[in-house]
Parts: C-alpha cells; structure tokens; sequence
C-alpha cells in the first residue's frame, strides 16, 4: 500500500478529520525526531501510530539500540542493566528480568507461550528454540504439581527466552505482558490435564481451563483489535494469532470403527474434557463474533520425555524401574492414538506459522494401540514379567476408543509425524530410564500423597 492510502485508511478506521489527523501527524513526526536525538521517547500510542505507518513491528522500534523504551512505563532501558517490573513477578530464569529488544529484524515476533513449564509446552519450547529464528518466547506458567522449570534447564539462559510465573486467569498480568512484549502469538497449553484428577475435583478444571482460556481471549482481542471501540470492526494488528492447544477427548468417545474429522460433534464425558470442550467453544465464539485469528489443535494422547509420571506411559516405566505393580484400569482393552510428542510440536508449529485462520486441525500419527498392549510392550523393554499387572476398578466414564483422522493438516499444511511407534517409545523409555533423578524428584511431595489416593 502507498503511504497516502495507508494514512486514509489510519483516519477512517480512528474517524479522525482531516486536521485531526493532520495534528496526530505532526505529534508524530516531532515525537520522532525528539527521540532520534535521544531526548526522549515516544508514548505507547505513537510508536504504535509510527509502527502503523511504515509497516514495521514496535519490536523492531524498539530494538533501535539508541533508545529503546519500556512501553508500559516509557523508561528508557539501558540494555546492560536488569530492569524490575512494577511487580516484580516477571523474571528471567527466575532472576529479574532483562529487557530484551534488542533482536532487531522486522520479522521478529513475540510469542506467549502458557504454561511451557509443563510437558508439552516445555518440548515445544525446546523445539521452537533448537531452530534459528528470532522469535522471542514469553513463558507463563503458574507452576502447578505439573509444572517444572527442570524441564527447561537446558534453554533457560537463551536470550530469545523469558520465564514469568503467573497465572492465565490474572487478566492484569495479561495486559502487562501483553504491552510490554508486544505479543503477537499466544499458543494456549496451560490447563489442568489429568482426567482421573477431573473426577476427584473438577473445580480447578473449570477455573483454568474456562475461565483461564477466556481471559486470554479478552486480553488477545483488547491488545490486536485496531479500533476496540466498534463492537462491528473485524479488523486486527496484521500476523497476530491465538491457537489454542485442544484434545481429541473432546469429541467423546468412539465405538471399533470411525475416526475423530474435524466436524465430529463435541460429546465430551470427563470434567477434564469438557471443560477443554468448553475452552473450544469460547475460542470458536471469539472468531465468529470478533473475527480474532485463531486456530484450534485436538491432538491425540502425547507420549515421550518430561511427561508427568500420572499418564500412563510414564507411570508404568516409573512402577516397572521400581517393580511396583502396574495398576491397569478395567481390562486394559481401551484404545488410544498415540504420537511422540516431538511431532506434536511440529504439528502445532506448522499450524502457528500455516494454519488458516478460524480452522481446527485433528493431530494424530495413526497409530492405535490398546491399553494392555502398550503396558506389555514396556514390561518387556524393561525386562519385567507380567506378573506386576494388576488389573484395577475402571475409570468412571472411561471413554473407549479414541482415533484421529489427520487428512486434514497432512493434506493442507504439509505436516507428517517423523516417529513411528517403535522410535518414540525407545527415546521414551531411554530418557526416563536416564533420568531416574528427575522422576525421583517429580513424583516425590504431593505426588506421593495423590498416588496414594487414587491407587489406594
Ligand atoms: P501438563 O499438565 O504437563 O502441563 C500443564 C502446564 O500448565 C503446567 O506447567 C502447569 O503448571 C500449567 N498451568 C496449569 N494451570 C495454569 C494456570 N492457571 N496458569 C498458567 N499455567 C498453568 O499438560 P500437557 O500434557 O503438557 O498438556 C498441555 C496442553 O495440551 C493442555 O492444554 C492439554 O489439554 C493439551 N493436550 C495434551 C495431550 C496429552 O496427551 N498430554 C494431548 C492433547 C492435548
Ligand atoms: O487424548 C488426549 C488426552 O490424553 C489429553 O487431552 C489428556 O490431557 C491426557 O491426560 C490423555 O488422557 P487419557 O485419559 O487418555 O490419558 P492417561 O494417560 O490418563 O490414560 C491413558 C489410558 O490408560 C486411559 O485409557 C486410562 C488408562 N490408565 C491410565 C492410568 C493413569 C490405566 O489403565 N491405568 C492408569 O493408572
């Protein structure tokens, strides 16, 4: 666009006049010129006004080394310093936080990533860091009994990462971190995610899970919506997107045939599933009614390293390395779809950077297996006996079978899992049997007294 049909377009959608516009302008150009002789620096309002005009992102204004600027306070940052948030909850690697706009690039963006602390959200991160963009990933976790910052050792100290704890449904935080990184992706993982914790007390589920995914919501389209005032204006900050990272135990259960598509009616059973069946519904609502980007994932059951030991995988390693009995629900026949969790990562990168707005994607590698046969495929990798199952009252609610159909993201956006089966369960079990002091610590403390509930 020519800057004239840029600057039109700036005054129709803020119903600016002519001379209001004219003077907005001139606030501009001499806000501008103050800060290229490092006098001061522009208000949030006009870097964004500035950001409008030439196309390019207040990441890269701000990255301009001569004089970046905390947009929520206007401090200018001295970039070898530490700078102290007002609540001084943000930190990096736990240690206060360092500004960090000086990546520079035009395409650099800012992505709030919720709860990475946890098992999917810690290898995504890993994922997305072991590449060589200029993303700068924003973690917010609050740190639940699922949630470690172990599992994030080894990138802790990656200039392109910050860790802040806190909590999806502090609409306040939000907003902070929203201004002050200039958020343009927000990849939803936090959720309470345990289904047999569902059934014991569904409250929390309802609290993060609902309450949590429509307060980011509301912040998203607050922070990308261009004229917030128009309830009818559909229009958002060019790039900005919000997936919100869903389930296959949405759509309920199967009975031996069929496969979960896209449009399968949401029949959710558990308290877990249907409060992520509710978080869908308010990322579907916020799409239809506001026109906010966003897609939606339903994967199938993840497995692989860093996966809290009360799923069943890692439960069943951790019972067998200490030949404790391996407590299988019912009869064990209950299917499941499992993917190593890597190619989970690159599904939901692929969806991020492909994915057409308003879409759902079902993520699956295809590959079923029954509950007894996974437990028996451990036992032998393990160099156990069969003798350590121990066949235990059922779930109640227990869904079945679950079975994605992919054709969908493999077919639009390309995306084919890497591991088979085999593959992803040797890493699996390497890591955890490597790992035993991660394990030893993770299951020890409340872990210990909720294993004793459940399995009593
Ligand atoms: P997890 O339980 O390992 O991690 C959840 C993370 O969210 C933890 O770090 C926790 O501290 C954090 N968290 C919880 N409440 C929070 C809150 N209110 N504010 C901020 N952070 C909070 O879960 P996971 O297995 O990694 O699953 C991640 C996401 O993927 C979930 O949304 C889940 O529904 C979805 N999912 C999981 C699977 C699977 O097989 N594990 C499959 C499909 C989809
Ligand atoms: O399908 C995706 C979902 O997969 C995710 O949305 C959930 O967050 C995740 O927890 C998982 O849900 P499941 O209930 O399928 O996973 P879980 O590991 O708890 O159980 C897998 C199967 O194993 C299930 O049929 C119940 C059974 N099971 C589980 C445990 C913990 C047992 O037989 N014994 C057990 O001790």
């Amino acid at each position: 666009m020519e800057t004239k049909e840029i600057l039109l377009e700036l005054r129709k959608k803020n119903r600016l006049t002519q001379d209001e516009m004219a003077e907005k302008l001139m606030v501009t150009r001499q806000a501008v010129s103050r800060w290229e002789n490092g006098e001061t620096v522009p208000s949030s309002d006009t870097l964004k006004m500035i950001s409008m005009i030439f196309g390019i992102s207040i990441n890269y204004l701000l990255g301009q080394p001569q004089s970046a600027a905390c947009p929520s306070c206007g401090t200018p940052i001295d970039k070898t310093r530490d700078f102290k948030t007002p609540n001084n909850e943000i930190s990096n690697g736990e240690t206060n936080t360092k500004h960090n706009y000086n990546n520079g690039g035009m395409t650099m963006k800012s992505i709030l990533i919720t709860g990475g602390a946890g098992f999917i959200g810690s290898n995504f991160i890993r994922y997305m860091l072991a590449s060589d963009f200029t993303h700068k990933i924003i973690n917010l976790d609050t740190l639940t009994y699922a949630g470690n910052l172990e599992n994030l050792d080894t990138i802790r100290n990656d200039s392109r990462y910050t860790f802040i704890k806190g909590n999806i449904c502090d609409g306040r935080l939000l907003d902070e971190i929203f201004t002050q990184y200039n958020i343009d992706t927000v990849v939803n993982f936090a959720a309470e995610t345990h289904v047999d914790r569902s059934i014991v007390d569904p409250d929390i589920f309802v609290k993060t899970n609902v309450t949590g995914t429509h307060t980011l919501l509301e912040c998203a389209k607050k922070h990308w919506k261009i004229n917030l005032g128009d309830k009818y204006d559909r229009e958002y900050t060019p790039g900005v997107k919000f997936i919100q990272v869903s389930t296959d135990e949405v759509y309920g259960t199967l009975g031996n045939t069929g496969l979960f598509v896209e449009s399968t009616p949401l029949a959710p059973n558990s308290p877990y599933s249907a409060s992520k069946a509710s978080a869908d519904m308010f990322v579907r609502a916020y799409n239809e009614t506001f026109g906010l980007p966003i897609n939606i994932t339903r994967c199938s059951n993840n497995y692989g390293p860093y996966q809290f030991p009360e799923k069943l995988i890692p439960l069943m390693i951790s019972n067998c390395l200490q030949n404790k009995p391996l407590p299988v629900y019912g009869v064990g026949a209950q299917v499941r779809d499992w993917l190593y969790v890597e190619d989970h990562c690159s599904a939901i990168y692929a969806v991020m950077t492909k994915g057409r707005s308003g879409e759902v994607y079902n993520i699956g590698g295809n590959n079923e297996k029954q509950n007894i046969e996974v437990v028996r495929l451990l036992i032998k990798e393990l160099g156990k006996t069969d003798e350590l199952i121990q066949y235990v009252q059922d779930r109640p609610g227990h869904d079945m079978r679950y079975a994605i159909d992919n054709s969908k993201i493999t077919s639009q956006l390309g995306w084919v899992p890497s591991y088979t089966f085999e593959q992803g369960m040797k890493k699996t079990i390497d890591w955890y049997v490597d790992n035993r002091e991660w394990m030893d610590r993770v299951v020890s403390g409340e872990y210990e007294c909720y294993y004793r509930d459940m399995y009593a």
